[in-house]
């Protein structure tokens, strides 16, 4: 019989449970990777609540971080004990996507039919990392050393959380000296803060409804934190910049609400980038929109994936430009991991981010 092995997997809306599975075989182009500690996304949330549920059975989680266990029979240029990790997104590097660039948007689709977001595969379409190994699909694009020195807590952010609110303030294409303002302070929001200060941006306003994430904002960057449970947040901003507005509205969200206030705080000319996963219809106010005649960008971004990817956020935190180990907030073992979604799913006390540990 195969060996098995513990994993987290959604049952259906409310339930992802404990469960035992065969540990995955590899193909010649895959490698398993025996995970030493991953973590629970937002979006595994949205996947618990079933606003964006996945298969029945299927292992959840997409935020690798381990060691190779064992490599497909082509694949080069790794060894079996290399620490490794792999983007919450994993392009193939040869498909019509990947070689247009859109390497997040590999693949086959998504759980639900649509044709995009098929670069996220773990913990989506295939089993993920929620568990003592996983099989990580064209290893070749997608496995990244990690750099002697750093611990696994220290990188545990790169596969998603990192890439991802990079990605909003990259996407944003912030200039230096731009004013930019960041609705929400949960991990990704936080990582649009750090992403914003990184690429030059000299007034950054965070909003969130936590005290102690809008004070985590300010020590990761942001000069200017509004609680939007007090002070409506779009009047704020306007009396903030002198009614110009920002430059860059990022959502860190995904709600009517959020959204629609990055897009009453910007400049005429100014971009909206979402980062937020909705689960409704969205509306866009004509005014705010300027008719269409704002010269608005928006723009939405699936986080970027990849080992070059995962190289450069590597980079950041070994370089010293970014220190996200502030995030990590609880610990637990993978046996726990049901009440891990409890803490972090309920947002109980002062929970940012989880590591869990195999
Ligand atoms: N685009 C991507 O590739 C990608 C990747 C990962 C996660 N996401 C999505 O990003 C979103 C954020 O993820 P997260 O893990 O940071 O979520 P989170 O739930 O931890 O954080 C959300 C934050 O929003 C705050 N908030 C609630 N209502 C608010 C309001 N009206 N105004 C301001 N702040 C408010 C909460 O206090 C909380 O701090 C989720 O929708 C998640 O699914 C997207
Ligand atoms: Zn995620």
């Amino acid at each position: 019989m195969a060996a098995r092995m513990k994993a987290a997997v959604f049952v259906g809306p409310g339930r992802i449970v404990l469960d035992e599975k065969p540990v995955p075989d590899v193909g010649p182009l895959d490698a398993l990777v025996r995970i030493t500690t991953t973590t629970i996304c937002g979006t595994d949330i949205h996947i618990l609540k079933g606003e964006y549920p996945v298969a029945s059975g299927l292992t959840i989680g997409h935020e690798p971080v381990g060691v190779i266990e064992k490599l497909g029979s082509a694949v080069k240029g790794y060894r079996e004990g290399q620490r490794v990790i792999a983007g919450a997104i994993t392009p193939s590097g040869y498909s019509y996507a990947s070689l247009a660039g859109d390497h997040a948007q590999d693949g086959a689709g998504t759980a639900h039919g649509w044709k995009p977001v098929g670069g996220w595969k773990l913990g989506h379409i295939i089993d993920g990392c929620q568990a003592e190994f996983v099989r990580v699909p064209d290893a070749m694009a997608n496995l990244a050393p990690i750099p002697d020195g750093l611990t696994d807590e220290e990188v545990l952010m790169c596969p998603d959380i990192m890439s991802t609110g990079l990605a909003g303030a990259e996407s944003g294409a912030i200039k230096v000296g731009d004013t930019v303002a960041v609705f929400a302070q949960g991990p990704i929001g936080l990582c649009a803060t750090v992403g914003a200060r990184l690429m030059g941006a000299t007034t950054i306003i965070a909003t969130d409804m936590l005290p102690e994430r809008l004070d985590m904002a300010r020590r990761l960057g942001a000069d200017h934190a509004i609680d939007s449970a007090k002070v409506d947040p779009v009047a704020e901003i306007m009396r903030l910049t002198d009614g110009r507005g920002v430059d860059v509205a990022i959502e860190a969200l995904g709600l009517q609400a959020t959204f629609e206030a990055a897009l009453r705080v910007l400049r005429p000319g100014g971009t909206l980038s979402s980062l937020g996963v909705y689960s409704k219809d969205l509306t866009v106010p004509l005014g705010p929109i300027a008719a269409g005649l704002g010269d608005h960008r928006i723009i939405t971004t699936l986080c970027p994936g990849g080992k070059e990817r995962m190289r450069r956020m590597l980079n950041v935190i070994n370089s010293g430009r970014a220190d996200l180990k502030p995030l990590v907030t609880h610990r637990f073992k993978l046996d726990d991991i049901e009440a891990a979604y409890d803490l972090f799913g309920h947002q109980r006390d002062g929970v940012l981010k989880v590591a869990i540990t195999p």
